[in-house]
């Protein structure tokens, strides 16, 4: 497998992994971290309530002219659904064939889905807006642009809803969290482009707070129900055989997974200092 393909595999096993198990406990539909507003108790009953605050809030940056969305890197297709019942005409882009007939479902057949990365998008369609939520960060920056301005009608709009890395300048230390493109080659790069930015909004201490519910179930549910699994594997005379040839094959990968995800580190606290939470709406300027 290549490695953006090996890349867009993990990703997309940990987004399953998420949906499974959000969507059994608590009716979870969506992907992203949410806006978890002061006054809401941060627990998992309360993701969906703030998954639909965020909605919310991208809906109240869209530009009234806006009529057409291509909605890039779709996840489940919720939000798509949520902009079609606002009166919307939404596509989707999804690199995954898992979420693909989730997608179909979810916007009721009214949505064209184009199964590729965006950057392998191929369509004469023009749209009023392109959406990212939290898929621009997967995506080259400047070929991101270059794509999503080819398929905007003219007054089109861009919207980017995402983190991204601090500048190091700014921060001691390395992150413990993977993940956003580094914001100072962002703001360079985008300077360069017939964009307008008409919108700048930073909601990280609005965001942040879902890692902490993240950590605390990694740590408080996945670990303790791991390791119980490992401690009755551990038991079985089959085991040093496979753990020995197991070790030889994933021990890379196991390394990087507890160091991922199993330190504690993925927290709101880090979250902040190394990252920034950013809704951007630009506008395309006319030649
Ligand atoms: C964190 S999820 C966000 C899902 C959804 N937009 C939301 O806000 O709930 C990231 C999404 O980006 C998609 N993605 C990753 N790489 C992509 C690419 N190269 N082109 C298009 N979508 C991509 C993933 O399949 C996934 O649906």
């Amino acid at each position: 497998m290549s490695k953006s393909k090996n890349a867009l595999f993990s990703q997309e096993i940990g987004l399953r992994l998420a949906l499974i198990f959000g969507s059994y406990l608590y009716n979870i539909k969506q992907l992203h971290f949410g806006y978890w507003s002061k006054d809401m108790k941060l627990e998992l009953s309360n993701l969906s309530k703030a998954q639909a605050g965020y909605c919310g809030l991208l809906r109240s940056v869209i530009p009234v002219n806006v009529k057409t969305i291509l909605d890039v890197g779709c996840g489940t297709g919720a939000l798509a659904q949520e902009l079609l019942a606002a009166g919307y005409a939404v596509d989707c882009v999804t690199p995954s064939d898992f979420f693909t007939s989730l997608i179909a479902s979810n916007t009721d057949g009214k949505s064209e889905i184009f199964q590729t990365t965006f950057e392998e998008l191929k369509t004469d369609k023009k749209y009023d807006m392109i959406l990212f939520s939290e898929s621009f960060q997967y995506i080259d920056i400047e070929k991101g642009f270059k794509k999503a301005m080819g398929l905007l009608n003219d007054n089109g709009h861009i919207l980017i809803s995402d983190y991204f890395k601090k500048d190091k300048k700014m921060v001691s230390g390395k992150s413990p969290l993977s993940g956003g493109h580094k914001l100072v080659k962002f703001n360079e790069l985008i300077k360069g482009l017939p964009l307008t930015e008409i919108k700048r909004l930073d909601i990280t201490e609005q965001t942040a707070p879902n890692l902490d519910l993240v950590n605390d179930l990694l740590n408080n549910l996945a670990l303790p129900a791991i390791e119980c699994l490992l401690k009755y594997v551990k038991a079985k005379y089959w085991y040093n055989l496979a753990c020995s040839v197991s070790s030889l094959i994933f021990r890379k990968k196991i390394d990087n997974l507890q160091r991922k995800y199993f330190r504690d580190e993925r927290n709101a606290e880090n979250f902040k200092k190394y990252k920034q939470y950013l809704v951007l709406l630009y506008k395309l300027n006319l030649s």
